[in-house]
């Protein structure tokens, strides 16, 4: 859980803006809700230009303070600082990459205290062979493990391969599933532009879900809550404060990585209110790493249910309304979720309230691209035992 720079400032940033960050995140209780690592993108470095000619550094006019300082900054006030490289010569905004220089990049890295990196061959290695992106991944990942630092290890490659078949097995930690995500919850036709709205990733993360796990998670892109349509790097219109809300609640339930992508200073009190539900953040880092599945759809697609269990063997379970109206939208514990449970409890994971016990269906009113979410708990018997 963190922040990251792209999609509200792209390559347009400097240590001010990072420090201003994590002042905020402190002040506004996103810190103590999880966030904690800060994610530098594409646009830190010095040089724009292949590797081959140019050195990897980090710009002097945005970071003077060089990154190790930034780094100690960052650690002394309980954050975590992350940063982006790839393995082309140059990255996608035409930045000096790493190509040929992993070992090196990887020690620069740890000796300054770097705790995540976010290996970029979406542009480098678009549509080359998948058993070369997979070459190219490696080669940083042994280059990562041979420093003995403690680094999170993001392999990006934006839904051009089938990375999530093997990106566990090369050390990676989190992998994007998709391609760039748009300020958007459903924009028709953006899939084919190379644009996923939220539902576009949300159906691509069911179709790879069983790759997600503890050590290796599923990446649905940065979350776009508080982007407003304002955002300086990606496309689309933004969306309303419920769809909003029900992005937060699947990339939740998926376990998908949240790094928050809007200026947080922008964010209003619905969005902070929605970034830090306690409730919604638990179910994305229970332990047992299960991703939601779906498990039942109305004829037309419009309503949907989703589950997954908990550690303490709970289920979680989401009620989406991809429609225009609102619906109702009924639960059945046995015939949609298929545990053989006569008698339940619910909790609301967004009113915060108790519900039930029930031994009947469960039915709630959902509004049009809203998400109810629900924690249910099997009850021993209703009463008198
Ligand atoms: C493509 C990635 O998908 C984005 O998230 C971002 O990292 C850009 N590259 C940076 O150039």
């Amino acid at each position: 859980m963190g922040w990251s720079t792209w999609n509200n400032f792209g390559p347009m940033i400097n240590e001010t803006l990072i420090k201003r960050t994590m002042h905020f995140l402190e002040t506004s209780g996103l810190h103590a809700a999880g966030y904690i690592y800060l994610s530098l993108d594409d646009g830190w470095q010095h040089h724009k230009g292949p590797r081959s000619l140019y050195p990897l550094e980090p710009d002097p006019s945005k970071f003077p303070s060089g990154m190790k300082a930034l780094a100690d900054y960052a650690h002394e006030r309980g954050f975590k600082l992350g940063i982006y490289s790839g393995p082309g010569e140059e990255t996608c905004a035409g930045y000096t990459g790493s190509a040929g220089h992993e070992r090196e990049d990887a020690r620069m890295f740890a000796e300054w205290g770097i705790d995540h990196l976010k290996y970029d061959a979406c542009c480098s290695h678009g549509d080359a062979p998948q058993a070369e992106v997979m070459d190219v991944m490696l080669d940083m990942s042994l280059a990562l493990l041979s420093t003995n630092a403690s680094i999170v290890y993001h392999a990006c490659h934006c839904g051009w391969s089938q990375i999530w078949e093997w990106a566990l097995e090369i050390g990676a930690n989190h992998w994007r599933i998709g391609q760039d995500i748009s300020d958007d919850f459903n924009y028709p036709g953006n899939r084919e532009k190379y644009y996923f709205d939220v539902l576009d990733m949300l159906d691509r993360g069911n179709e790879v879900a069983g790759f997600s796990k503890p050590g290796g998670w599923n990446d649905y892109d940065m979350l776009i809550v508080g982007l407003d349509g304002e955002s300086g790097q990606l496309v689309g219109g933004g969306a309303s404060d419920v769809e909003y809300r029900t992005h937060f609640s699947l990339w939740c339930l998926v376990n998908s990585p949240l790094f928050i992508g809007a200026d947080v200073e922008k964010l209003d009190a619905y969005d902070l209110e929605t970034l830090t539900n306690g409730e919604m953040i638990a179910v994305n880092q229970d332990a047992k790493g299960e991703q939601v599945t779906l498990q039942w759809s109305s004829e037309d697609g419009e309503l949907q249910i989703y589950a997954r269990t908990l550690a303490d063997e709970s289920l979680a379970v989401a009620l989406l309304n991809r429609g225009s109206e609102t619906a109702y939208i009924t639960v059945d514990m046995r015939r949609d979720l298929t545990v053989p449970w006569d008698v339940y409890r619910l909790r609301d994971l967004w009113k915060h309230r108790d519900l039930g016990p029930y031994d009947i269906p469960f039915t709630a009113e959902v509004r049009s691209h809203e998400a109810k979410v629900y924690r249910v708990w099997k009850v021993e018997c209703r009463v008198g035992c």
